[in-house]
């Protein structure tokens, strides 16, 4: 029987090896959910078992199912690498098993978030005094945004949220780009303003707001308001038009949020920042540690400038919990959870990784990659593309009819060179293509483009 340690080592070789593997290897094709539940299917274990086998059989049976995600060909939905030194961060952290609640029940995890705040904060550009939450994902950090707004817009006119709730409330308006990501309907549903009352605000072709529709829509209401924009566009990567939307909310005393998954990492580069210019003048932001980052899932940043309706809208005390006190920065009171995994090791071991010069360089080379995929494959006849690329983001059309474009997604997955999804886009499939991985490289992406050619010129054959 071996011990403990001898499962960690061996989950250190089986990790190692996998990622030796993905990194040269062809995006090879997974196992369906099917076969992946018939090989993890079993009866409840009755007794316990030997650590490492447990180990070597949990990988020898998911291997098969593992979505080659972290390989250089992965263009699907907006995923990072997980970078190795993100993931060795994160095997620490679960190693040390710290919960990071409070000061006390975990120090470094508690201190590391406070500086990795600050450095993310330098790093996106946004204001030094706005507080930072650590959380899941972009979903839950529009979620803990969106509180502290709803929190303090009903402050303003004499209502306490967290204490007296919604019931008789002063309403709120929300106002949303047509174009948002669907996780902020998710978050405004959690909140109670009601997904089906927000009033969308026309976008333009790319699914940037339009200012003049902005204009309109705020100048009719009369309720405390919500301004939700967004940087970096799911299928599109466009971002609001912030130099000009923001002063038409802070104008009018309305909270802006802007959903920045992905696209205000374009904040973090120099040749990039132009698409982002005026975020820093929003209240709220959410983004992700696991797309531009390329920390391990999962990780997400919740910012608010009012760090004290962040903390109204989070902050969770008993006696039992342990005060921070004086400049000491409680790491539970931004998030919605108690109990929660340390992400500030990940996150700064991420930044320490590529450091101010490396995000940059990634974002600008991530933005490059997609607009040489795009003007390649535009090149090829029938092959269009959807709107301009923008950052790292771009949809193709193939032939005169969804079908065609249906067809090739298809080939291009069941060739299995590289792997790219689809979507739908003002009521049309397209071929979604994100370039988020860092192991992704022009040259990689040359590869994918001759692969989705040659799938194309196939299903063109068939038409
Ligand atoms: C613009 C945008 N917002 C929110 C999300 C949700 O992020 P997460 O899945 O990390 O919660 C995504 C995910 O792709 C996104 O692109």
């Amino acid at each position: 029987m071996s011990d403990g340690y001898a499962a960690m080592a061996e989950a250190a070789r089986q990790a190692i090896a996998y990622r030796r593997a993905v990194a040269t290897a062809e995006t090879t094709p997974v196992a369906t959910y099917a076969e992946m539940l018939a090989a993890f299917s079993a009866p409840t274990p009755e007794r316990g078992g030997d650590p490492q086998a447990i180990i070597a059989e949990l990988a020898e049976c998911a291997t098969p199912g593992i979505r080659a995600s972290t390989g250089p060909r992965f263009f699907g939905w907006v995923i990072g690498n997980s970078h190795p030194t993100g993931v060795a961060a994160d095997w620490l952290t679960a190693a040390w098993g710290q919960n990071a609640a409070n000061l006390q029940a975990a120090p470094a995890a508690a201190a590391i978030e406070a500086v990795a705040a600050t450095w993310l904060l330098d790093l996106l550009g946004l204001p030094a005094e706005a507080s930072v939450g650590f959380v899941t994902g972009a979903t839950v950090a529009n979620f803990v945004c969106l509180a502290a707004a709803r929190s303090e817009v009903l402050r303003r006119v004499g209502w306490d949220v967290e204490a007296d709730g919604l019931f008789g409330a002063p309403p709120i308006a929300v106002l949303i780009g047509e174009d948002a990501h669907a996780t902020v309907y998710s978050a405004i549903k959690y909140l109670g303003l009601g997904a089906g009352r927000v009033r969308m605000i026309a976008c333009d072709s790319s699914g940037r707001m339009l200012t003049g529709d902005l204009e309109r829509a705020i100048a009719e209401r009369t309720d405390p308001t919500i301004v939700i924009g967004q940087a970096g566009q799911i299928n599109t990567g466009a971002c609001d038009p912030f130099a000009e939307i923001a002063p038409v909310a802070n104008g009018m005393g309305a909270w802006l949020h802007v959903d920045g998954a992905f696209g205000l990492w374009a904040q973090a580069s120099p040749a990039q920042k132009h698409l982002t210019a005026g975020v820093d003048l929003a209240d709220s932001w959410a983004t992700d540690g696991h797309k531009w980052l390329q920390t391990p899932y999962d990780c997400g940043f919740a910012i608010v400038r009012d760090a004290e309706a962040h903390r109204r809208a989070m902050a969770i005390t008993a006696s039992y919990l342990p005060p921070a006190e004086g400049a000491e920065r409680d790491p539970s009171a931004y998030v919605p959870e108690l109990s929660r995994r340390a992400r500030g090791f990940a996150t700064w071991a991420m930044i320490r990784q590529l450091g101010r010069e490396g995000i940059a360089a990634m974002v600008e080379s991530h933005s490059a990659i997609a607009l040489h995929m795009a003007e390649r494959l535009v090149a090829v006849p029938g092959v269009a593309l959807v709107c301009p690329v923008e950052l790292n983001q771009f949809m193709i059309r193939f032939g005169a009819a969804d079908a065609a474009t249906l067809a090739t997604i298809r080939q291009v997955q069941e060739d299995a060179v590289a792997f790219i999804g689809s979507a739908q886009w003002r009521g049309h499939w397209v071929m979604r293509v994100s370039v988020t991985s860092i192991a992704t490289t022009m040259a990689e992406a040359d590869v994918t483009v001759d692969a989705v050619i040659s799938a194309w010129e196939r299903v063109a054959d068939t038409q």
